[in-house]
């Protein structure tokens, strides 16, 4: 059976692609490749001994997605990760954010549509709550005004697959909303890999420790937390991948409740900065230069998820903790600098 993944050279849509492929899935990956490398597909076949097919796409273009779609037609289903996700840059460019997340869901909705494919998972992020009044935040929370461009596509993405199925233009979607994913696959073939100085955390810290940057900045030790430094509910880009898989096949199954369903995932802890440096440094051994400095705009103190809906509709959860994310992200970034990179 035939997947669309869009973004599937990217940090979570190469993990799903891995995981699709190993459950006998058929896998076209559809990217632009603005935000990630070509070689992501032999390191893809070389863990599942599959080849995806790839064709590159800019999907926010009319004519070359409707072609694409054209020769997959026959997709049970798409999963739709590509999008730019940087929330700095999208303040500075919020034309070219609206533009690229925007105009692909128009793409992708009117293809669905199209060709009948019946079945959509959406990447929406917890960032639509924006700093929840109440923790652990339920799918219930309302989702409040996005303080960056980014954070507006993801809503406005939801939006539109809500209209896009209350006119019965397509016929079923899922939108899985992100907490942080963070860590890489046990092979340390595939990870997160950002171009230019990381924004995000563990990528930074990883960089940090390989010798690319000088010491992490922690922005703020004056939150209303533990140790005074944020928090948020970092969850394992493995884990996450599973979870498309199990969404996917609720689609493809048909045991959806209603035509749209959104779930959070995530793992239901709340860690700190400073526990993501120590836990870092407990499973690999290596000390984190970091500094605390002021905090960053736009950043909420804390976010974890309730994941009981996740839990108990999709029958999934999380079974990788924090040490096992921080030891992976290492893993990967010393694989990729030490030989991946030299080749
Ligand atoms: C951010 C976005 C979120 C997006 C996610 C994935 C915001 C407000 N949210 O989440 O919408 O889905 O990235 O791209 O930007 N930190 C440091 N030093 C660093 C980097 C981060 O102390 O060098 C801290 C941050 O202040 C935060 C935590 O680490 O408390 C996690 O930050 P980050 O990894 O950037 O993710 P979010 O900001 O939670």
């Amino acid at each position: 059976m035939k997947i669309i993944v869009t973004g599937g050279t990217g940090y979570i849509g190469s993990h799903t692609t891995v995981v699709l492929l190993q459950q006998g899935y058929d896998v076209v990956i559809v990217d632009n490749l603005c935000n990630s490398s070509v070689d992501v597909i032999d390191r893809i076949t070389q863990i599942t001994d599959r080849r995806p097919q790839f064709e590159k796409v800019d999907l926010s273009k009319e004519t070359p997605t409707n072609n694409f779609f054209q020769q997959h037609q026959d997709a049970a289903g798409i999963i739709h990760f590509a999008a730019l996700k940087a929330v700095g840059d999208s303040v500075k460019w919020p034309t070219r954010y609206y533009k690229n997340n925007l105009g692909s869901m128009v793409n992708i909705l009117e293809n669905m549509q199209q060709y009948s494919i019946g079945s959509l998972i959406f990447s929406s992020s917890c960032t639509v709550y924006g700093q929840p009044d109440k923790l652990p935040v339920t799918e219930d929370t309302p989702v409040q005004k996005a303080e960056a461009p980014y954070g507006n596509t993801k809503q406005i993405n939801e939006e539109m697959i809500v209209d896009a199925l209350a006119a019965n233009e397509i016929s079923n979607a899922i939108s899985l909303r992100y907490f942080n994913p963070v860590g890489a696959h046990d092979s340390a073939l595939i990870g997160e890999l950002p171009l230019g100085v990381p924004t995000n955390l563990m990528p930074y810290i990883t960089q940090t420790v390989i010798g690319l940057r000088q010491k992490v900045s922690v922005f703020g030790n004056d939150y209303d937390t533990e140790d005074g430094t944020a928090i948020r509910d970092y969850i394992h880009v493995v884990d996450l991948a599973d979870a498309h898989l199990v969404a996917l096949e609720r689609l493809l199954k048909g045991q959806n409740a209603d035509p749209y369903e959104v779930f959070n995932l995530g793992t239901g802890q709340g860690n700190s900065v400073l526990d993501v440096i120590k836990s870092f440094e407990r499973s690999t051994g290596l000390k984190v230069p970091y500094e605390i400095v002021g905090r960053r705009a736009g950043d909420i103190e804390k976010i974890y998820a309730d994941t009981q809906k996740a839990e108990n509709i999709l029958n999934w959860k999380t079974t990788r903790d924090l040490d096992q994310m921080t030891a992976s992200a290492w893993a990967w970034e010393k694989h990729y600098r030490e030989v991946i990179e030299k080749r």
